[in-house]
C-alpha cells in the first residue's frame, strides 16, 4: 500500500507516476490515493489566460504525483461539501468519467475519494488519438460519458451535453496547465469507437474527447 506521505514525497515521480516495477505491481492491485490537492499557489487567472494554448510537442518527463493530483482536482475534482465539482455539468447528473492513460497503465479518476482506480496495466496511449505525440507524451486523459445516466433525451442530445461537460473540464485542464508550466491539447481526432473497445466500456458509455498533458519540449 502506498501511503500519502510516500506519494507526496515524490516516490512515484520518476516514471509516468510509478517508480519501480514493485510499486507498479502494487498499483495494479490497489487504488492509489492521490495526495491532497494543493489549494494554494498557481498563477493569477489573468496570467493563466494569457498563457493558455495548445501544444503538440511533449517531453517524456513524467508528472510528479502531486502535480497529477492537482491536475485531476482542477479538471473535475470535488470543490464543495455538496460533492459538486470544479466544472459545471448537465442537469446535475454526473455523467463524465476521466481515464488517465500512462506508460504504466490506465486508471479511472474517482473524484469523491480523490483516488485513482486501476483499470488496466496496458499502455494504450497510442490508441488515445490519431496524432503521433499521444503515444509518447506521459499522460493522456480520456473523457468518457455515461449515456445510460442521461434519461429521456436523444442520442444526439446525449452526445451534445456530454461534449459540453467535457469542454468545461478540458478548459479547466488548459488553465491549470497554463498556470503550472505544463503543455496540453484537447483532442477530437480520436477513433472513439475503437478507444471505447480498448477501454472495454459498457455499451452505453462512450468516449467524447481526449486531452494530452505533459511538460513542453524544452
Ligand atoms: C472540440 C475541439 C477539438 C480539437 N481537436 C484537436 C485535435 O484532435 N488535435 C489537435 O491537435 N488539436 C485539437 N484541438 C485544439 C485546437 O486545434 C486549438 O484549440 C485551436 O487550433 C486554437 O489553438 P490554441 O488552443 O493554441 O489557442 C481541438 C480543440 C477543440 C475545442
Amino acid at each position: 500500500m502506498i501511503t500519502r506521505r510516500q506519494a507526496s514525497t515524490g516516490m512515484l515521480a520518476s516514471a509516468a507516476f510509478a517508480a519501480t516495477p514493485a510499486i507498479a505491481a502494487t498499483l495494479e492491485l490497489k487504488p492509489l490515493d492521490l495526495p491532497p490537492p494543493r489549494s494554494e499557489g498557481g498563477k493569477p487567472l489573468t496570467a493563466a489566460l494569457k498563457l493558455r494554448r495548445s501544444t503538440r510537442e511533449y517531453s517524456n518527463r513524467p508528472l510528479p504525483v502531486q502535480v497529477l493530483s492537482d491536475l485531476l482536482w482542477a479538471a473535475f475534482g470535488v470543490n464543495r461539501p455538496s460533492g459538486d465539482r470544479t466544472a459545471p455539468y448537465w442537469r446535475h447528473v454526473m455523467v463524465m468519467d476521466i481515464y488517465v492513460a500512462t506508460a504504466d497503465g490506465v486508471w479511472l479518476y474517482e473524484p469523491k475519494a480523490h483516488t485513482l482506480l486501476p483499470h488496466s496495466k496496458d499502455d494504450i496511449r497510442a490508441e488515445t488519438g490519431l496524432q503521433a505525440f499521444v503515444a509518447t507524451a506521459p499522460l493522456n486523459l480520456v473523457y468518457v460519458a455515461h449515456g445510460e445516466r442521461m434519461k429521456d433525451i436523444s442520442p444526439d442530445e446525449r452526445r451534445l451535453y456530454a461534449s459540453v461537460d467535457t469542454g468545461f473540464i478540458g478548459q479547466n485542464v488548459y488553465l491549470f496547465c497554463a498556470s503550472e508550466g505544463l503543455a496540453t491539447v484537447f483532442r477530437g481526432a480520436v477513433d472513439t469507437p475503437k478507444l471505447a473497445r480498448t477501454l472495454r466500456l459498457p455499451d452505453q458509455q462512450f468516449v467524447t474527447f481526449a486531452q494530452t498533458v505533459g511538460y513542453p519540449l524544452a
